[in-house]
């Protein structure tokens, strides 16, 4: 395999030679063949002085020709040969200049199969009018949209111009600069985009579609297809208030507008904290606010993640621990305060070691900082860098003398590092320099196991279990109940719950034995589980009762797999249907029907699921 980067193990680029400093986009998009072609034009400066090769990521991308931007002279270039999930090396030979900086264009087009998009067909949609394209670039798919230094150790701003069907709509990662007509064709308008702030190439995004947006706040807009945008305008009422707590606590928000699209149901993630437009999965919508925290969390990357930003995918907690941690921080200050923000807390220690045990508690994917030498970041993502870089934080908040410090502390590290790409090593040099006058504390803390340990962190944290315990009560009283008497539950048991302690109540259940098929239909029949419209407790719901082996559950799982995409439920609602010999038929026939109109993404981490390929 040809050796990839020495600082990012899953990029071939090689920055500490040359350097992109800047990349404007001129792509036209064609529904018909699922391909964007056009040229990309990148500027680059020379960091080496005998600097003569200019390597790029590229993948199942068709190069056309290279040329100097300024005399119009081809130049050479070199495609490797592809390394699967990677892709190819692209060398371009450098055309002979007299200062560092170099300009270069590349005519090009993606392919089908290119990893970073999926293309909807109009039936796809909720409108059925138009096709539909959504882009998802993180953590390695950036360069198979286009040819670039897919290292996140890599920052530029970038401009685009997008060519698309008059009827459709194109949004991307970046401020709007209008929709112009094209003379001469009145079947396409171009699209005009700017993004100033320096970005790595993860958080390019583009969509296109039937879309609509309603205004939601003073720098907000949230769009989709017309389906839906009001039932979204409904949910994400509260952006601006989001927007301004985590400005109260990190700083000025400095990307100008922020607003939310709401994708597809087959978009894989929650959400994706594209600058200047989140990503957000309808799985959200569920009709009472109740997971907005999502977009607290996308809105706190503006600052963790999209400022501050990890140099490679093995540092990729410092992005989601500082952001899980920050997001947690802004919606205790919206909601219920201090003890909120521990019951999530405890939430999350229940992620962790769930993630663990699936994982494997000897497992390298089970350590804080990652060697992904060889690795796919897709197969290696899960929430351990979320949840055991929350941990770490937190017991560094308790040790170092709690919130108001600690918060200062992570203000001063934006500060520090904004607009840079680090890795945790640069931020511990930087707590160790904050926090001078407590080196001696600083030194009592396992620094070797937290960061490279594998399994569960070496500390427990003590969380506040005040909202949680009404929920374990519960969960208790059904493990303990005998199946031939159930009649002290009633309806009312969770009347007074709000749906994030009913969360709890099927996450502690879920660390249970399975449930017997009497328990699980007597409390069908209470509580009407099947029904409840926030999916994250449908998906709990449904996860325990394949579990506990209930056959009437199959095909509502089923259905729940095939209406939606998000990797966070359909991943394990496929693997449990796959322990059960009885479900497991119906779930592989399943997948395969719906593979041909799945995410890639998604098909194929299911696929490995489903041990099939
Ligand atoms: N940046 C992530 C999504 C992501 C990570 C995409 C790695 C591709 C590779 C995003 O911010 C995220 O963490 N989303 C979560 C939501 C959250 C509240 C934990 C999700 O999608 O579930
Ligand atoms: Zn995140």
């Amino acid at each position: 395999m040809a050796a990839l980067s020495e600082t990012d193990p899953c990029s071939f680029s090689q920055p500490k030679v040359c350097a992109v400093t800047n990349i404007h986009l001129a792509l036209t998009v064609d529904f018909s063949t699922r391909v964007l072609s056009g040229y990309v034009l990148i500027e680059a400066t020379k960091k080496a002085e005998h600097a003569t090769l200019l390597v790029l990521d590229c993948k199942d991308i068709t190069i056309h020709k290279v040329t100097d931007e300024r005399s119009g002279q081809d130049l050479k270039f070199c495609l490797g040969t592809a390394v699967d999930p990677f892709g190819s090396k692209l060398e371009i030979t450098l055309p002979p200049v007299t200062g560092k900086s170099v300009s270069v264009k590349i005519e090009y087009e993606t392919s089908p199969q290119c990893s970073a998009l999926q293309w909807l067909t109009p039936e796809q949609t909720a409108g059925k009018r138009q096709p539909y394209l959504f882009s998802q670039c993180q953590a390695i798919h950036a360069r198979s949209l286009v040819p670039c230094q897919d290292t996140p150790a890599v920052k530029s701003p970038y401009t685009a111009e997008i060519i698309a069907p008059k009827d459709i709509v194109i949004l991307m990662s970046a401020i709007r600069q209008g929709c112009e007509d094209i003379p001469g064709d009145c079947t396409k308008k171009v699209h005009k985009f700017e993004q100033k702030v320096p970005i790595p190439t993860y958080l390019i995004a583009i969509v296109g579609g039937d879309l609509e947006y309603r205004d939601i706040g003073p720098r907000s807009k949230v769009w989709s297809e017309k389906e839906m945008v009001d039932k979204a305008a409904y949910e994400f009422a509260e952006t601006e208030n989001m927007l301004k707590t985590a400005e109260s606590l990190m700083g000025p928000y400095v990307w100008g507008q922020y607003d939310l699209l709401v994708l597809p149901p087959s978009f894989p993630f929650g959400g994706m904290e594209n600058p200047c437009l989140t990503f957000v999965t309808p799985t959200l919508l569920a009709g009472d606010r109740s997971l907005a925290d999502v977009v607290a969390h996308e809105i706190t990357h503006s600052w963790t993640g999209n400022l501050v930003t990890n140099n490679s995918p093995d540092h990729f907690w410092l992005n989601e621990g500082h952001t899980t941690f920050l997001e947690r921080k802004v919606t205790a200050r919206l909601h219920s305060g201090e003890k909120f923000r521990q019951f999530m807390a405890l939430d999350g220690w229940k992620d962790l070691k769930d993630a663990v045990e699936t994982i494997g508690p000897k497992h390298d994917h089970t350590k804080l900082v990652l060697d992904l030498r060889g690795v796919d970041p897709d197969d290696a993502f899960s929430t351990v860098p979320y949840e055991k870089g929350f941990a770490l934080l937190f017991y560094l908040e308790t040790l170092l003398g709690g919130p108001d410090v600690f918060e200062k502390f992570l203000r001063a590290y934006i500060e520090n590092f904004k607009l840079q790409s680090i890795d945790s090593n640069q931020w511990k040099d930087f707590l160790f320099s904050y926090f001078k006058d407590k080196i001696s504390i600083l030194e009592t803390v396992d620094w070797n196991t937290w960061f490279y340990g594998v399994g569960m962190p070496p500390v427990k944290p003590q969380y506040d279990t005040s909202l949680a315990d009404i929920c374990h009560q519960l969960g208790d009283r059904w493990s303990a109940a005998s199946d031939g008497d159930l009649s002290a539950f009633s309806p009312t048991d969770l009347s007074n719950l709000s749906s994030v302690q009913v969360r709890q109540f099927l996450n502690h259940l879920l660390q249970q034995p399975p449930l017997s098929v009497a328990k699980l239909e007597k409390m069908e029949e209470l509580y009407q589980l099947m029904k409840v419209q926030n999916s994250e407790v449908h998906f709990r719901w449904l996860r325990l009762c394949i579990r506990g082996e209930w056959s009437q559950a199959i095909a509502p799982a089923l259905k729940f797999v095939s209406d939606q995409g998000r990797m966070k439920f359909v991943r394990p609602l496929y693997r449990e249907m796959y322990q059960w010999e009885v479900a497991r038929p119906a779930a592989v026939e399943n997948f395969k029907k719906q593979r041909p109109t799945m995410h890639n993404t998604t098909a194929s981490l299911v696929a490995k699921d489903l041990h099939l390929k």
